[in-house]
């Protein structure tokens, strides 16, 4: 395969990430068709669709030999993703879709470019409060296109916290989410769960927060937020402070190194089946 031109990769995800955001935004405020999945939390509104079909023919136009992942054209019955070398997008189309289908506006469309499997263009887009996050390998990360840095915060007891607390229909999930709860409420400054995994990556990648940390997101998820993290300076991390795995359903992105694996430490931890 040629090489890739990440630049024109990233133009073309910003320009579908605005028009996948008009489709969002127009739907947010309107009553949403919602299908449940695998339980009666986990959703699909016919929103999750359309963007998908959208950014996925628009992409194949323009790099028809690109491989494709999305959230919502993985099958339910335990399909295994398969992830290559070849340039690969891997997309959410709403992320945060118990948000959308509350009108609760912490919701983004994630487009991320894996090649060689590594996250290398992130583009997400928050349309409700118009927050568009991107970042290249090797070229910074930025909001609004201003460049923005992790806070670099190396105290627990300073920092901000941005966990998970969505309800899972696995008992050993939850419990190991109110575990891990209970203790960034003793331990971090502050301790929050706004419902979006890749925008909790942007949040650690602004400095809004200090750390981000989840496990049972999918690749989907977290794929241009691992971007958009480390080009901010973050540490992407698994959540027992390993290796980041895209495929193993578990971050965590810290503001520095050592807090990152100081927050691994406390974390109770949940493993998933890989994605
Ligand atoms: C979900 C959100 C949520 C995270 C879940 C994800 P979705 O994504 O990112 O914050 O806790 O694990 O599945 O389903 O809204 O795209
Ligand atoms: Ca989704």
């Amino acid at each position: 395969m040629p090489e890739v031109d990440l630049e024109h990769c990233l133009s073309t995800a910003l320009k579908l990430a605005r028009q996948a955001g008009k489709m969002i935004k127009d739907a947010f405020k309107k009553k949403k068709n919602v299908t449940c999945k695998s339980s009666p939390r986990d959703l699909v509104t016919e929103t999750d669709t359309a963007v998908e079909e959208f950014l996925f023919s628009e992409l194949r136009k323009v790099y028809a030999d690109h491989r494709y992942i999305g959230e919502e054209s993985v099958s339910l019955d335990g399909e295994k993703v398969e992830l290559t070398d070849d340039p690969t997008w891997i997309i959410d189309p709403v992320d945060g879709t118990m948000n959308f289908v509350h009108s609760f506006p912490f919701i983004c469309v994630s487009i991320g470019l894996t090649v060689n499997k590594e996250p290398v263009v992130g583009v997400i887009y928050n349309p409700v409060l118009d927050h568009m996050y991107h970042a290249r390998k090797g070229c910074g990360a930025f909001l609004n296109n201003q460049k923005i840095s992790a806070s670099g915060e190396t105290d627990l007891s300073k920092a901000l916290v941005i966990g998970e607390m969505g309800s899972s229909e696995i008992a050993e999930k939850r419990e190991c989410v109110y575990h891990n709860a209970k203790t960034m409420m003793e331990k971090a400054h502050g301790f929050r769960c706004p419902g979006s995994a890749a925008l909790n990556m942007c949040l650690v990648a602004t400095g809004a927060g200090d750390v981000c940390y989840t496990m049972g997101i999918h690749c989907w998820d977290v794929a241009a937020g691992a971007v958009v993290c480390r080009e901010a300076g973050a540490a992407v991390l698994d959540t027992a402070g390993g290796e980041f795995d895209l495929l193993s359903r578990r971050v965590l992105c810290a503001s520095s190194p050592s807090l990152g694996q100081e927050v691994a430490s406390l974390l109770h931890q949940y493993q998933p089946p890989r994605d």
